[in-house]
């Protein structure tokens, strides 16, 4: 596995403001697409391109352009859907699909309760989003789900994670081509399984629940 953590003042400077608790939802929501797509120019560093030609007003010459079959954009619900706009925004010709997980409650292990993704990934690069990487549960079940139906590859974009979360991860993704960029890596979770310091509940942050 491959990990990547934000090092730049402009991602820590929004950091700090979404965790600040006293930040409305409609900044947290603008914040967070703009968090979004500053990780995304990192997440989309190895993204396929295949040479084509072109004319410019001046000659003929070669360039890039992301390659068939598309990138798939998955976004986690619900929280995930907060961070789609961001990342479209930088590909925007990439398809989205969609996985909801929740933990079944008799088992207590991540299962998909809605999946909207093409039926074949086979060749596919798929770009995972999930703002909180907590304790990995439901990330890891998201890009296993992913590597099932035939990924090629998966990158998952937190905006913060924890060592706990990463090394989950990392055993689960082992032989397998996963990066994860993360925003910013958090000291580790709290006896109810929150993100320390973090943020709060990232879905309820966005949508305006608390
Ligand atoms: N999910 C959240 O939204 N926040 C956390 O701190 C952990 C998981």
């Amino acid at each position: 596995m491959r990990l990547h953590v934000a090092d730049h003042p402009l991602i820590t400077h929004k950091l700090t403001v979404l965790r600040d608790k006293r930040t409305p939802s409609p900044v947290f929501r603008q914040l967070t697409e703009e968090l979004v797509t500053l990780l995304a120019y990192e997440a989309t560093r190895n993204v396929r391109v295949a040479s084509v030609e072109i004319d410019t007003p001046v000659t003929h010459t070669t360039g890039v352009k992301i390659d068939d079959p598309r990138p798939l954009v998955v976004p986690i619900l619900r929280a995930g859907l907060g961070m789609l706009e961001g990342m479209v925004t930088l590909l925007p010709s990439a398809e989205v699909g969609f996985l909801g997980m929740a933990r079944n409650e008799e088992t207590l292990q991540p299962m998909t309760y809605a999946e909207r993704l093409p039926e074949d990934l086979s060749d596919r690069q798929c770009f995972v989003l999930d703002p909180m990487l907590a304790t990995g549960g439901s990330l890891g079940a998201a890009i296993e789900f992913l590597f099932t139906r035939g990924a090629q590859d998966v990158t998952a974009i937190c905006l913060l994670g924890t060592p706990e979360g990463i090394s989950v991860i990392e055993k689960q993704s082992a032989g397998r081509d996963v990066t994860l960029v993360l925003g910013a890596l958090d000291e580790g979770l709290n006896d109810k399984a929150y993100i320390v310091p973090g943020l709060g509940d990232a879905g309820d942050r966005l949508y305006g629940t608390v």
